[in-house]
């Protein structure tokens, strides 16, 4: 089988390794030394389209219209532009095996890659249901969501299912901007999930009162506090209904799931150091192998504003750790050095007219501002956290660019506050002022 030989790799071909090639042609690369390897069919492009326009019935988006680097302002890098470059894209092929002492990578089909730097992007995958044993949950028409495959079976379902019932097992991120998405095409949908409200790992139970609220008032019904522990089918093996652990039974024509992901890591299992369920980095996405870096979500590396080190699971990290491992990589090159990465925490979503941003760390105490009635036309609110007397997180629901830029900044500089009611009677003002 074939080998090839390139200066630098890039293994994973989603948000980092496109934001990194573009890093690579603007620092300068030759002809013939990059490489981007991928599994997916399709060129990088941004993946948070799948949850939100490209699953609507009008204004769908769909490939080229959301290649990286658009997502960010950027030129839309489309299959041409890696050809001018002499980026070779090798795209459908997966890599099965690693081995970092020879720099060597196979694929699925037997080839083989060396490579003198390599960049893991190799991103996260979904965890699936049959993983933990649930009974049922190989029928058909039971989705994830994590690649554009995965989008385009969902699409043909949704066309298949019309007006039907989907029932959604999560209230996470993909719960919740699927349910929508499913609402938007006229699915009577009803959401699952064990906690007592949605995205708990980011909301306080203020926020997601709110969001539960808009839902319940599009007609989504949400049912917590348990969780799926079986599905039935009809005579084609398609899914019939999902049975829950208190007992109750729901109907479903289709069944999404989004219980989280797992970072992929796995081919490097015992070659490199990990922690936290990722690749250990420096705050150059270096890690402690020679010539090996890892961005996005693989990547465990150092918080500095937080003096911690963490992994990020969204795409503004994404982006901007594949500009800084490149940026260093090439600084090294001339013997120089690039700052240490100081990232504050951005992450967002999407979903009917609603579009909230989160600035920080949502750490220590709370305070809710604003207008967070559901049925408020308004709907501007949001919340502080505040940790040792400072303000070091900021959630801003419906916020002007200029309202957003003044919660990430609040975020940034973290300002003392000595009265938490004034600091809610202020709201959004106290950012603005700040
Ligand atoms: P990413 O998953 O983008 O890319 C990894 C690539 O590596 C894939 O192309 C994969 O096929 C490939 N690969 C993996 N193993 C391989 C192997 N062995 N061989 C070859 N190729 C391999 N975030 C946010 O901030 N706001 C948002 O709205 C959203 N929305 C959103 C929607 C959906 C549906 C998902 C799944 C995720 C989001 N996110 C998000 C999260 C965000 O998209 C995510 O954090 C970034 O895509 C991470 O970028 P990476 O490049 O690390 O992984
Ligand atoms: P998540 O971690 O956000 O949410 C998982 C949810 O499923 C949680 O509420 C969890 O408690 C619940 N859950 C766990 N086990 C369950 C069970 N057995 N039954 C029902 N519910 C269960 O993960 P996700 O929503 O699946 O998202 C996957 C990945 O995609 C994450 O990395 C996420 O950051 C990313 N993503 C991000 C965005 C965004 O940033 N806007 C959008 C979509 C996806």
């Amino acid at each position: 089988m074939a080998e090839k030989t390139f200066k630098y790799v890039i293994l994973g071909g989603g948000v980092a390794g496109g934001y990194a090639a573009r890093e690579f042609a603007k620092q300068g690369v030759k002809p013939g030394e990059l490489a981007i390897i991928s599994k997916e069919a399709v060129a990088p492009y941004e993946r948070p389209a799948l949850s939100k326009a490209y699953l609507f019935p009008e204004g769908t988006a769909r490939l080229p219209g959301f290649h990286v680097c658009v997502g960010s302002g950027g030129e839309r890098l489309l299959p041409e532009w890696y050809k001018e470059k002499g980026i070779e894209l090798i795209l459908n092929t997966e890599i099965v095996k690693a081995d970092l002492a020879s720099k060597t990578l196979v694929s699925a089909a037997g080839a083989t890659f060396k490579y003198h730097i390599l960049v893991i992007a190799t991103g996260s995958t979904v965890l699936r249901l049959t993983d933990f044993g649930v009974q049922g949950a190989d029928a058909k028409n039971i989705f994830y969501l994590r690649e554009i495959d995965d989008a385009d079976k969902l699409v043909e379902a949704i066309k298949a299912k019309k007006n039907g019932k989907a029932v959604v097992v999560g209230g996470g991120y993909i719960g919740l901007e699927l349910s929508a998405a499913l609402r938007i095409n006229n699915f009577d949908v009803s959401m699952v999930y064990p906690e007592p409200w949605c995205m708990p790992r980011l909301f306080t139970a203020g926020i997601a009162a709110f969001y539960e609220g808009y839902y319940a008032n599009k007609g989504i019904k949400i049912i917590k506090g348990t969780v799926a522990v079986g599905f039935t089918t009809d005579s084609n093996g398609e899914v019939k209904e999902v049975k829950l652990k208190d007992g109750r039974v729901i109907e479903a024509d289709i069944v999404v799931v989004g219980v989280g992901g797992r970072p992929l890591t796995s081919l490097f299992k015992g070659q490199i150091e990990e922690e936290k369920g990722g690749i250990k980095t420096d705050a150059f996405f270096k890690t402690n192998v020679a010539d090996v870096y890892a961005v996005g979500d693989v990547a465990t590396f150092p918080m500095k504003l937080y003096n911690d080190i963490r992994r990020v699971e969204h795409v503004d990290h994404a982006r901007k750790s594949a500009e800084q491992a490149v940026k260093a990589i090439k600084a090294s090159q001339e013997g120089k050095t690039v700052d240490e990465y100081d990232y504050l925490p951005y992450f967002y979503s999407r979903s009917f007219d609603l579009s909230w941003q989160f600035y920080g760390d949502n750490v220590g105490e709370t305070v809710l501002f604003g207008d967070n009635d559901p049925a408020s036309s308004t709907h501007k609110f949001g919340s502080y956290w505040i940790k040792d007397g400072k303000v070091v997180g900021a959630f801003l629901e419906s916020g002007t660019p200029e309202e957003n830029k003044a919660i990430a900044k609040v975020a940034r500089v973290q300002p003392p506050v000595e009265n938490l009611d004034v600091l809610t009677k202020e709201g959004l003002a106290f950012a603005s002022k700040i």
